[in-house]
């Protein structure tokens, strides 16, 4: 069991715990992810880690409550506990990999959307504490939905937009960035986390733009190890698993319409059958010696 130390509502529907998993905490990077369950029988839920803290042993989550697993999760007090956190998975970002010196040459742009502004947070305060500045554009419905702010400040240039102008800015993300754009900045690196449509448009616009575009693909999940086929996606034309090849990808490669279409079709019984029978042997990516 996963001990809960605090839980806050961040805003409608938006849940952040600190949760005790000294192991997770000990090893996590920017980009990984976590499969959670709140009860023992409960359904897996992929989150994606917010923040950590090696020496208290902490992973910070924010979770939407949307389903009825993430509904529950999110009923959770402190002194509660989760019943799984299985982690860290998936691969860390890039940037942890990259030359700190030629990092500092490039100027880097996050988009982060929604609750998608979660993820960008350690990508931008790791870059902060390595000594590399950025960029982040934080797009939120309304100004209630706007999340983290305050925290974001102190690691970047800040800068928020909602669709219906309540706060900061006017309009969706992809506005900001050309707005940007039209008053001079240029980017030679762009990260965009959040819904999979915003991912979409951006990266159309990036494209246009000749930025180079990363994108965390949160498609469904279910064991995180390649074996399931639930995160099955294409990119550049090569059958690829969220889990275990990203979550991070080439989002001017990635096939966002097949994604979208295949995580609708992936929520019914008849849907998995379908794309059981239509993917065949590429259906799911296997543990590598069972052919
Ligand atoms: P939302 O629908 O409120 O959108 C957030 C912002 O994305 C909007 O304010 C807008 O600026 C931008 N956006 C939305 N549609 C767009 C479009 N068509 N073109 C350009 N920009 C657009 O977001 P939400 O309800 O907070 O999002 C929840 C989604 O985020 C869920 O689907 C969840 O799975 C996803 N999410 C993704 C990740 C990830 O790793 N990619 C992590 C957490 C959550
Ligand atoms: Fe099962 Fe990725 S979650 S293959």
């Amino acid at each position: 069991m996963f001990k809960i130390l605090e839980a806050n509502e961040l805003a409608a529907n938006i849940h952040q715990l600190i949760v005790e998993a000294p192991r997770v905490a000990g090893t996590c990077l920017p980009g990984q992810f976590l499969i959670v369950r709140a009860e023992e029988d409960g359904e897996r839920i992929p989150l994606t880690i917010c923040d950590y803290d090696r020496e208290k042993g902490t992973v910070e989550l924010v979770v939407q409550a949307l389903g009825a697993e993430s509904r529950k999760i999110c009923r959770k007090k402190a002194g509660d506990s989760l019943a799984d956190v299985v982690g860290p998975l998936g691969n860390a970002s890039d940037l942890c990999s990259e030359d700190i010196e030629e990092l500092k040459k490039k100027k880097i742009v996050f988009i982060a959307g929604g609750v998608g502004t979660a993820p960008v947070y350690p990508q931008a305060k790791w870059l902060k504490e390595h000594g590399v500045d950025c960029d982040v554009i934080i797009g939120a419905k309304n100004k209630d939905l706007v999340i983290l702010e305050e925290r974001f400040k102190t690691v970047c240039n800040l800068y928020v937009t909602t669709d219906d102008g309540s706060y900061g800015r006017e309009g969706m993300v992809t506005k900001c960035l050309q707005d940007l754009y039209d008053e001079g900045k240029r980017y030679d690196h762009c990260v965009a986390i959040g819904p999979m449509i915003m991912m979409k448009f951006v990266c159309k616009l990036t494209k246009e733009l000749g930025i180079p575009t990363i994108v965390s693909m949160n498609t469904i999940m279910v064991d995180g190890t390649g074996m399931c086929g639930a995160c099955r996606l294409t990119v550049g034309g090569k059958v690829k698993f969220a889990c275990v090849d990203g979550p991070e990808f080439d989002g001017h490669e990635v096939d966002f319409d097949q994604a979208m279409k295949r995580m609708r079709l992936y929520q019914t019984e008849e849907g998995r059958l379908a794309l059981k029978e239509q993917e065949g042997d590429t259906h799911h990516g296997g543990c590598g010696n069972c052919n």
